[in-house]
């Protein structure tokens, strides 16, 4: 039976690892920025040696095909793929996985002559981390780029536009990148499950039955500097403690009124001007939360704004309330999960159907073809940190996994 080969697969996650690469391990490499494009130029190399047909659309989307030379819907491509953009101090597997394993699936059907009647192609899609954006590269792939490209900004203000430019694309045409109708036969992603389920049950692959929404917004506290040994303490308007009230109460609403998987965090926390005997007189926040009832997570951010301003209004200050994003949650296809357990039983693999609390590119891919994932486990759960990891064999099972149920889905 076809297999891939797991030493070159290694090699290459090795060598993707070192672009971004941190001294005491783990990377660095957000969308557009000098190591993810050593890392595009490095993908796009190997691509082309193990014998695939190269592209990279106008949202800075990296293809590499059998039998393909642009998708199109004459003939329908079985797509594959993931990230290599990661998270600041992430791990080497979280987007790497995917990409590299579907391109060694493709080296691996190439070299061996293996038959297929549809071609095959693996996308490596940019910013999935959402530094600008959540899914930039498949929201645009998929149409569903919405707003305008010039308010985009990571959370240090860097605008996107300016990134891509100096990346060598034009923010303006990414929504150029959408993807012909009918053009992807199917969509399959092969990624860590970055969570403790399969690690702890002891078992080798999950079938992703669901994924995630995830909304974002950015909240901009504004009260008034002042000096912090001589204002008196009742006449201060502190953007800090009103930012740090909405924190622990926004929690607590997340928690208790949003369904049983609703989940909440907030990671980037911005005072200003930033100096210890100065009363903060802007404070700044960027709020996510996440549930998969896209109702639910509406209702959500409606009263986290109206907690916002009321947190505001009691502190005798104001609040700026920016939408960032919201991705849709999406129901994996029955026909895909089905194949990928086809895929198993065939190796002799014992799998397990499961929910995605992290976001993926392929709950972008559900709204224009059938879409579907392959986890496997995270060793101890760990994920977005620098040892994130799993066992080198789990990472053979899944890519195995994805090599038969690719070939199953372009048969
Ligand atoms: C993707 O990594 C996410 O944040 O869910
Ligand atoms: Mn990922
Ligand atoms: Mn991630």
């Amino acid at each position: 039976m076809i297999a891939i080969s797991l030493p070159r697969l290694t090699a290459r996650i090795n060598a993707l690892a070192r672009f971004g690469g941190l001294p005491g391990g783990g990377v660095t490499r957000s969308c557009w920025s000098p190591p993810h494009e050593e890392a595009r130029a490095w993908l796009i190399g190997e691509m082309r040696a193990a014998g695939l047909t190269t592209w990279v659309d106008p949202a800075g989307n990296t293809f590499g095909s059998l039998g393909a030379r642009a998708l199109s819907p004459e003939t329908p491509a079985v797509l594959t793929g993931s990230h290599i953009d990661t998270v600041p101090e992430g791990g080497v597997l979280d987007g790497a996985l995917g990409v590299l394993a579907g391109l060694e699936c493709l080296h691996v059907i190439h070299e061996t002559r293996t038959r297929h009647a549809k071609p095959l192609a693996v996308a490596a899609w940019s910013d999935e981390e959402g530094r600008y954006g959540s899914l930039f590269g498949s929201r645009a792939f998929c149409g569903l780029l919405e707003g305008n490209v010039d308010e985009m900004a990571a959370p240090d203000g860097t605008r996107l536009v300016d990134a891509m430019a100096r990346a060598g694309f034009d923010a303006h045409r990414a929504a150029d990148a959408r993807t012909p109708a009918r053009a992807v036969s199917s969509y399959v992603e092969l990624h860590i499950e970055q969570g403790p389920r399969l690690d702890e049950a002891g078992i080798p692959i999950g079938v992703v039955e669901a994924i995630v929404g995830v909304r974002r917004a950015r909240l901009v506290f504004h009260g008034q500097a002042d000096h912090a040994g001589t204002t008196p303490m009742e006449r201060r308007r502190d953007a800090f403690l009103a930012a740090a009230e909405y924190a622990l109460k926004a929690r607590e609403l997340v928690v208790t009124r949003g369904g049983p998987r609703a989940v909440t965090n907030i990671g980037v926390v911005q005072v200003h001007p930033g100096a210890s005997n100065i009363v903060p007189g802007r404070a700044e926040l960027v709020h996510e939360m996440r549930d998969p009832d896209a109702g639910v997570l509406e209702r959500l951010a409606r009263e986290c704004d109206a907690l916002a301003r009321e947190v505001a209004a009691t502190r005798g200050i104001t609040v700026e309330l920016r939408p960032m994003s919201a991705t849709t949650p999406a129901p994996c296809a029955p026909r895909v999960q089905s194949t990928i357990e086809a895929a198993c039983a065939s190796l002799g693999l014992a799998s397990r159907r499961l929910y995605s609390a992290a976001g993926h590119d392929a709950q972008n891919l559900a709204g224009v073809t059938e879409s579907g994932m392959i986890f496997i486990p995270s060793r101890g759960g760990k994920s977005h940190r620098v040892d994130e990891m799993s066992d080198w064999d789990a990472i053979e099972r899944g890519a195995n996994v994805l090599l038969h149920t690719l070939l199953r889905l372009a048969a």
